[in-house]
């Protein structure tokens, strides 16, 4: 008899995007005629930069030629695109890493849902709320979480509350946590970190021989000049950090699945017995047993976004998309609601208005302006009240979505 790993039925029935997909093809079957607007998941809309393009285009004709062809390649990334991650995103902050400490991968999502795999059960999870939901039900599955209880959390994880209240700014738990994931700037409110705050993290991370899984998905879409782009800006975050980084939100691959993971060789793990071992060596052995590595020709496009060209055409997508953020949140902010994020992130956590839950919200905005959105509460219990919208549209789209939203929603 196969017996199954009974926490996946644990979960909630399904996947927080999955869920939005189907009350809006539920909708959609009503309503045949309607436009619908998705501001909803973060999935880009711009085609790939030119730069990106040629590049994949030469690596196809490539692999048409016996001479050039290339079959397996290395699991942690070859190393043209290896060499240029470290020159172009880490050596202009001070930051020198080796070639074995960056891992290619297709995605964010995937490494940060697979990391834990290396750390035993026991460990104590510290979550932000709220929070991108992959790190809480990844660990739920694994059986880190215990049981989900009626306020929304689950009994074995620490939440770390982020609301207006705070300013969005995770607070040092008062018990001792083991491994905890931060998201700067912030899927989903949009935030960022300042060095001071997040120094705190590393300091409590060195003190407890803990490690920060630190996502920054969306580091390109800083503006400001002192918000930390890497977490390892911070004195001592090399010895407990490991940093995700992704192609998808800065150059357009969400479709294409390109990104990377640093794994210092000084952070370490302990086994039970006090031994002191290097996650890098860890997380390579998972690389190589469970990943065969990105296809050559998407790691020749990602290559691409390095060159002269590529950089200024990374650039003009994301000012783009940082062009409909702005005409978001002032769009909304002039109808009265609250609104956060925006200004260095492409997502926007408003304030739902007259304290509807977020779910009442999404609803509404589905079937008053055909707008799709994400409820804050998809994200966590702090996240109830709050509601989330993408900068990821066209600008004709966003536009229009916020035409609709001034003159047609009845807030
Ligand atoms: C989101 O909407 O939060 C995104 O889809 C995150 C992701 O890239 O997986």
């Amino acid at each position: 008899m196969a017996m199954i790993n009974e926490n996946y039925i644990k979960l909630p029935g399904s996947y927080l995007f999955s869920e939005i997909a189907k009350r809006v093809d539920a909708y959609k079957a009503e309503n045949p005629d309607a436009t619908i607007i998705k501001l909803g998941i973060g999935d880009v809309t711009r085609p790939l930069p030119p730069a990106v393009i040629s590049s994949m285009h030469k690596a196809v004709d490539e692999m048409a030629d016996e001479k050039t062809f290339r079959g397996y390649g290395p699991e942690q990334g070859y190393n043209f695109l290896i060499e240029k991650i470290i020159e172009f995103d880490y050596a202009p902050r001070g930051i020198s890493l080796n070639i074995d400490e960056v891992f290619v991968s297709d995605g964010s999502k995937s490494d940060t849902a697979n990391f834990q795999e290396i750390f035993g059960l026991e460990n104590k999870i510290a979550v932000t709320d709220p929070v991108y939901p992959v790190y809480v039900d990844s660990n739920v599955m694994a059986g880190r979480s215990g049981s989900l209880g009626a306020d929304g959390k689950w009994t074995d994880l620490t939440y770390m509350p982020c609301t207006a209240e705070n300013a969005f700014t995770p607070q040092l738990p008062n018990e001792k946590v083991d491994l905890i994931y931060l998201c700067f700037p912030n899927n989903p409110t949009g935030t960022t970190i300042s060095k001071t705050e997040l120094k705190k993290w590393v300091d409590y991370a060195k003190d407890n021989k803990s490690i920060i899984l630190y996502d920054a998905a969306y580091e390109a879409y800083i503006q400001e000049d002192d918000v930390p782009h890497s977490i390892y800006e911070i004195e001592g975050a090399k010895e407990v950090a490991v940093e995700f980084r992704s192609f998808s939100k800065n150059a357009g691959f969400t479709g294409t699945r390109c990104s990377y993971t640093i794994v210092p060789k000084e952070v370490l793990g302990y086994t039970a017995a006090g031994e002191a071992i290097e996650l890098n060596k860890l997380w390579n052995r998972r690389q190589t047993t469970k990943f065969n590595g990105v296809p050559y020709i998407i790691q020749k496009g990602a290559e691409a976004v390095y060159t002269l060209e590529g950089q200024q055409q990374i650039k003009s997508l994301v000012d783009y998309y940082m062009t409909n953020a702005k005409i978001i949140r002032e769009g909304i902010q002039s109808t009265g609601i609250e609104v956060f994020g925006g200004v260095n992130a492409p997502y926007i956590w408003l304030k739902t208005p007259k304290g509807q839950d977020s779910w009442s919200f999404f609803d509404k905005l589905l079937h008053d302006v055909s707008i799709v959105g994400t409820p804050g509460a998809g994200f966590g219990p702090s996240g109830e009240g709050y509601f989330r919208l993408t900068a990821f549209a066209s600008k004709e789209s966003t536009e229009e979505a916020i035409e609709r939203i001034k003159t047609r929603l009845k807030l």
